[in-house]
């Protein structure tokens, strides 16, 4: 049976393209929608030239339940938050149990929670002076960034390394990875 993947992002949606680009060819498994909370994210230039349209959403309809009833129209199988910064709310969780994955780019438990996203993280762990960081694949729950975890890699950091490029070299993790874990998943559920 094909399966069928909803992508969110707020912002730049690198990783929404990879996604996109990694299962462009895959006759089993869609991406059916993209939706962003940001009308001038740069992630809506990003998946155009895929022929997909990003469909644009605001808080009320996130909270008010009819953003959930149109992705429920397109039956997911899995809902994947790549750089997408709203808490999930429990109306989300219950409609889609154990098929909300989001992505964070640090080593949870570490660098977890509110306000942790982006460079905020990578400068965290800059200013720490870890000597690694990486990324975390996650189930969503009600609070931010501690669902089950699915997925970690790491990275080792340089001494001399920026924030941007501790950001690069998570990102290259994160493209390396999110897509392959994203089919792991999926097709888990044939079994
Ligand atoms: C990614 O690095 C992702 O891990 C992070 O935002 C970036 C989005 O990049 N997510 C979070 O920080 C969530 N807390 P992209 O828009 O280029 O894919």
């Amino acid at each position: 049976m094909a399966k069928r993947i909803i992508l969110i992002a707020s912002g730049n949606g690198s990783n929404v393209e990879n996604i996109c680009s990694f299962f462009e060819k895959d006759q089993k498994i869609f991406v059916v929608g993209v939706y962003t909370n940001n009308p001038k994210a740069k992630v809506i230039d990003r998946v155009f030239r895929f022929g997909i349209k990003t469909k644009v959403f605001d808080k009320e309809a996130f909270t008010n339940g009819e953003l959930i009833s149109i992705i429920k129209k397109q039956k997911p199988d899995l809902i994947v938050l790549a750089g997408f910064l709203w808490k999930i709310g429990s109306d989300w969780l219950n409609e889609f149990p154990y098929k909300i994955i989001n992505i964070h780019p640090a080593l949870l438990p570490k660098y977890g929670g509110k306000g942790m996203y982006g460079k905020h993280v990578h400068r965290a762990v800059k200013n720490n002076n870890d000597e690694e960081t990486g990324i975390t694949i996650h189930y969503v729950n009600e609070s931010y960034d501690e669902g089950a975890i699915i997925f970690q890699s790491r990275v080792k950091i340089d001494n001399e390394d920026s924030i941007d490029t501790i950001a690069s070299k998570v990102h290259e993790l994160e493209y390396a990875n999110f897509p392959k874990v994203i089919h792991r998943l999926l097709n888990k559920e044939n079994k």
